[in-house]
């Protein structure tokens, strides 16, 4: 087997930020190097104590876990319990976290690990508001030859936003770092809600989840069964879209996405409008192409993989 992929995943958990990171540490293509946590879902406290919890569902408590910014780089901090509850991880019971949390400040984890890692050679994947790896660049620029890809899930266009009817939510929370880290010239793949909204979570699949019969397996059914209820109360639809699991499935089988290399560029001047991600599919302008922006996914292929590997914990 080739060498694993060292990546970073810096994150807000969340349900299916939970999915994502118990299908990263189930697939030996992946060496997950650390897990930052960002202020979004819930705030710091909880998706720290989040990611520690999920670390300890997959059975993998060595696994490194970094607390990083409280809040985004200007605006106030927005959070969104009224779609994954206080916690911002309601569904299972899950035991409090034995494993420590680092003591390093996520974004100093992030810096040092990218000046000591080969250059060119650690993925940054974000599946929060991207605060914590802006506040890297701007900390040290020199960091961003360094990066291998970011890839992200967050924006909308197509479908437009979830938090306002132009800004999706990772990207609502904090548009500024999302403008840093856009316009910072790294390789970047966008998953946005364009596609995730192709990824629902109807019964079928959630029980495929609780069939693998596994604590993880279990826990997973009952995550999304929490988690889809907003979104199917909002779209009249059976489950609701699984974002973030799309940006490590991405990494294992990026041929089950399939968009295009254009120019996204975030709003942060008008409030009406404030982090919207404006994407030229159509290629009318000439600003620079910085994003692979995904549209589409093979939805079954995904679910499949997920439970595939969930099933492996
Ligand atoms: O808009 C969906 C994104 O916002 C996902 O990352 C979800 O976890 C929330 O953070
Ligand atoms: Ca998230």
């Amino acid at each position: 087997m080739p060498e694993s992929r060292k990546i970073v995943i810096d994150t807000d958990p969340g349900q299916d930020d939970a999915v994502a990171i118990l299908v990263a540490l189930a697939s030996p293509e992946l060496e997950v190097l650390g897990i930052t946590a960002v202020a979004g879902n819930v705030p710091l406290t909880l998706t720290e104590k989040n990611a520690r919890k999920i670390c300890e569902l997959a059975g993998r408590p060595e696994v490194k876990v970094f607390a990083g910014a409280t809040h985004p780089m200007v605006r106030s901090l927005v959070t969104a319990e009224n779609v994954h509850g206080k916690t911002g991880l309601n569904g299972p019971e899950l035991p409090e976290p034995e494993m420590a949390l680092q003591a390093q400040h996520a974004v100093d984890f992030i810096l040092e690990t990218l000046m000591r890692e080969e250059s060119g050679s650690v993925t940054l994947c974000a599946l929060g508001p991207l605060t914590n790896i802006a506040l890297a660049l701007e900390r040290e620029p020199k960091i961003v030859p360094r990066i291998r890809e970011i890839v992200l899930m967050g924006g909308g266009f197509f479908e437009g936003g979830n938090v306002t009817p132009a800004a999706e939510f990772n990207i609502h929370v904090d548009p500024h770092a999302a403008d840093v880290v856009l316009r910072a010239g790294i390789p970047t793949v966008m998953i946005p809600l364009d596609c995730t909204h192709k990824a629902l979570t109807t019964s079928k699949r959630v029980e495929a989840f609780r069939k693998l019969g596994t604590r993880p397996g279990v826990a997973t059914a009952e995550m999304l069964e929490f988690f889809e209820r907003f979104d199917e109360n909002k779209y009249g639809t059976d489950g609701g879209p699984l974002h973030d699991p799309c940006v490590i499935a991405y990494l294992l089988k990026p041929e089950l996405f399939s968009g295009r290399h254009i120019n996204v560029t975030v709003e942060i001047a008008s409030e009406l409008t404030m982090g919207m991600t404006v994407a030229d599919w159509w290629g009318v302008c000439d600003r620079p192409k910085n994003v692979t922006y995904m549209r589409d996914v093979d939805h079954e292929g995904l679910f499949g993989l997920l439970v595939e590997r969930i099933g492996r914990l």
